[in-house]
């Protein structure tokens, strides 16, 4: 098993005048392969998100998933506080997510999440309703074991297994 960190990124969830459902999707979706034992719920403010990226990235979490803030409202700053921290973008992941989440809803195209990796750990950013978590994290999780597995091994080493 593969640990890993929920960021839930909502005024509304930190002011808790709405439930995180979303943070406890991605903990289901993802619970036969990954154990979560710590969540975050931040603001949508950039340097609260960037601090819970960098603790979780220090507690070298193999997966780190944040969930809102990706869209086009001036208070959405997720994509940016996640640029700041990693050090390798996957823009592959990113590319994936949006394009296979078009055939669930072209709204998708409205989503700027960024994936990437920052020491030990994958970072992922996911839209905010939990409807949109379980249709990207249905997207990368076939591969998700894989992407953490290479990022901790020396080049080519995992090309047998692919
Ligand atoms: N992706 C999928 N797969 N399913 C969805 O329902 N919603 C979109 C998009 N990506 C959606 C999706 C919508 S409506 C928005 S506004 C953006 O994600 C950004 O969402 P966020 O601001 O909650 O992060």
């Amino acid at each position: 098993m593969q640990n890993l960190k929920i960021i839930t990124v909502s005024d509304s969830c930190y002011e808790k005048k709405r439930e995180d459902l979303s943070g406890i999707a991605i903990k289901e979706y993802l619970e036969d392969e990954f154990i979560a034992d710590d969540f975050d719920i931040v603001p949508d403010e950039i340097e609260k998100i960037e601090n819970s990226l960098k603790k979780a990235i220090k507690n070298q979490y193999d997966l780190i998933v944040t969930t809102g803030g990706t869209g086009f409202s001036k208070r959405d700053v997720t994509p940016e506080a996640t640029m700041n921290v990693i050090e390798k973008r996957a823009y592959g992941i990113e590319i994936a997510l949006i394009s296979k989440s078009m055939e669930f809803t072209d709204k998708a195209m409205l989503s700027r999440a960024i994936c990437g990796i920052c020491d030990k750990s994958l970072i992922i950013n996911l839209p905010g309703s939990p409807k949109a978590c379980k249709e990207n994290l249905s997207i990368i999780k076939p591969v998700l074991k894989h992407a953490i597995k290479m990022i901790g091994t020396k080049k080519g080493e995992l090309h047998d297994e692919i």
